[in-house]
């Protein structure tokens, strides 16, 4: 099979005040890597390398729809090189190029919000991101993906606030305007690079992703890469062939419609959890706990539900709503259910040729009643213990869709206790087992109060 060929060999992107092109970009390179040791930006700083500290954050920005910047909060440490294509890269040294202070460094200075200050400019992106961005949360919230290791967090925390109402200084807002007529002339994706024995594709349409995966089976797709990432940087794998599936246009985009939601696969964790918000207001708590700001700017729902995560935290959501995937390959077209795509831990109804294209997600409707309960050890930005989805419907036989993460192989629905309504039916459901974040006997005592709560109508977060 022909896999088209006339595609660039290079990414191209601005990074303070140039035009940047790259020709020899791995699978393997993360933009920290970039930064601090080609761009010798030594400003971003690694801390963890695992997407857990923040201490690398940087911005990113990209043209959306309306030929308007959209930021995302990134992780440097584990954001692919090649996701730059076409965008503009924001790091902190970007924010005093000028010569003088942004507004929110000046801000913080007085503050006496740094110690040792390895922390400090990641904590200096995310509060540069809370003002530019500008949206409705918390101090907390806002910092929940940073991670300070000497200094108390009120000053950090004051800080934040503070941003939240500063207006975007004038000399940035000019950058934006110009930035977004550089941007305008760049292609975004649509580019095919081998270095070495390293291959990247970066497919712009459905059609020539689902060619590339049927033509190549076993390299990797790559969606936001919070996965992938650590793979690379923890694991030390050296992928040889990736294919980047959110320059694709089909997977990236949302299509509202009378009885459900279709949200692309590659749609990020913060546009689905907006979207899925907008429906099911109920889910407020459960997406601000899901990872932190930078995490959720990046990584994406098709990448949680692939990944076949037994821990993942929508795919419980999604069992509970009652949702369904669409799956594609050159040959055919699957609808199933989403229950019906974790067959056991580490195997999902996914054939070597396909892809996730999107995730079919009903309309509130007949939904009485949703309980989502995480439980993990740690408030913010922690993997579950266990995430319990529960819903009401009005009418029909099965009034109640009880889905849990944490207490099989794979997330799946409690179906004898579903039945029963009995919370003692759930040592039937499931057999849990104990890890280093919980014990079996743990995992189901506290899903036996979660059903039981819900069903009496005291669920702590009705
Ligand atoms: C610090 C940190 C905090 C986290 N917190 C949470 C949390 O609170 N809750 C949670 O659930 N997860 C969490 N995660 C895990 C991870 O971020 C999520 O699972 C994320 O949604 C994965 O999506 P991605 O796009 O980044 O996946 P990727 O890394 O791009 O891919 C993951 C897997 O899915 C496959 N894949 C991706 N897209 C497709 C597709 N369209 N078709 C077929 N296969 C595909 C890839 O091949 C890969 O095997 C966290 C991760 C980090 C690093
Ligand atoms: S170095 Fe810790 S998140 Fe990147
Ligand atoms: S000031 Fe030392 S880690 Fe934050």
């Amino acid at each position: 099979m022909e896999i088209q060929q006339d595609l660039r060999s290079h990414i191209r992107f601005y990074f303070d005040g140039e035009l940047r092109t790259l020709n020899s970009v791995r699978a393997s390179d993360m933009v920290m890597r970039w930064l601090r040791s080609e761009a010798m930006r030594t400003g971003t700083k690694e801390g963890c390398n695992e997407g857990d500290c923040g201490a690398c954050t940087c911005i990113v920005g990209h043209l959306n729809e309306f030929g308007v910047i959209q930021f995302r909060l990134i992780n440097t440490c584990i954001y692919p090189l090649s996701y730059l294509d076409g965008g503009w890269l924001i790091s902190v040294e970007t924010l005093s190029r000028s010569g003088s202070l942004a507004s929110v460094q000046s801000e913080m200075l007085p503050l006496n919000l740094s110690q040792c200050g390895f922390c400090t400019p990641g904590f200096v992106m995310t509060i540069f991101y809370a003002q530019i961005s500008q949206q409705d949360q918390t101090p907390e919230e806002a910092l929940a993906g940073n991670l300070c290791r000497c200094t108390g967090y009120g000053g950090l925390i004051e800080a934040a606030q503070r941003a939240q109402n500063l207006p975007i200084d004038s000399a940035f807002a000019a950058e934006i305007q110009k930035v977004e007529q550089v941007l305008a002339d760049l292609s975004v994706g649509g580019f095919s690079i081998t270095t070495g024995d390293s291959r990247i594709d970066a497919p712009r349409a459905l059609q020539q992703l689902l060619d590339l995966r049927d033509h190549f089976p076993s390299a990797t797709i790559v969606s936001g890469a919070t996965d992938f990432g650590l793979w690379v940087t923890k694991k030390l794998d050296k992928p040889a062939h990736i294919i980047l599936t959110k320059f694709c246009k089909e997977l990236v985009s949302m299509n509202p419609g009378p009885d459900g939601i279709e949200v692309g696969a590659s749609v990020s964790i913060e546009d689905f959890g907006k979207v899925l918000l907008s429906e099911y207001f109920e889910l407020r708590e459960w997406f601000k706990r899901f990872g932190g700001p930078q995490v959720r700017c990046s990584g994406t729902v098709g990448g949680n539900i692939a990944n076949g995560s037994p821990i993942g935290d929508s795919s419980p959501v999604l069992i509970a709503l009652g949702a369904s995937l669409k799956l594609r390959s050159r040959r055919a077209e699957r609808i199933i259910p989403i229950e019906d795509f974790f067959i056991e831990y580490g195997k999902q109804d996914l054939h070597p040729d396909e892809v996730l294209v999107s995730v079919l997600v009903p309309r509130r409707k007949n939904i009485k009643r949703l309980v989502v309960e995480k439980i993990s050890k740690r408030y913010d930005q922690d993997i579950s213990i266990v995430l319990a989805a529960m819903a009401e419907f009005s009418g029909g036989s099965s009034r109640y869709r009880f889905a849990f993460g944490g207490m099989a192989g794979t997330p799946a629905l409690a179906r004898k206790t579903m039945e029963s309504l009995n919370p003692d039916d759930l040592a039937s459901d499931f057999s849990p087992l104990s890890d280093h974040r919980a014990d079996a006997w743990y995992r189901l005592a506290v899903s036996k109060n979660l059903v039981d709560d819900f069903l009496s109508g005291s669920s702590f977060h009705e």
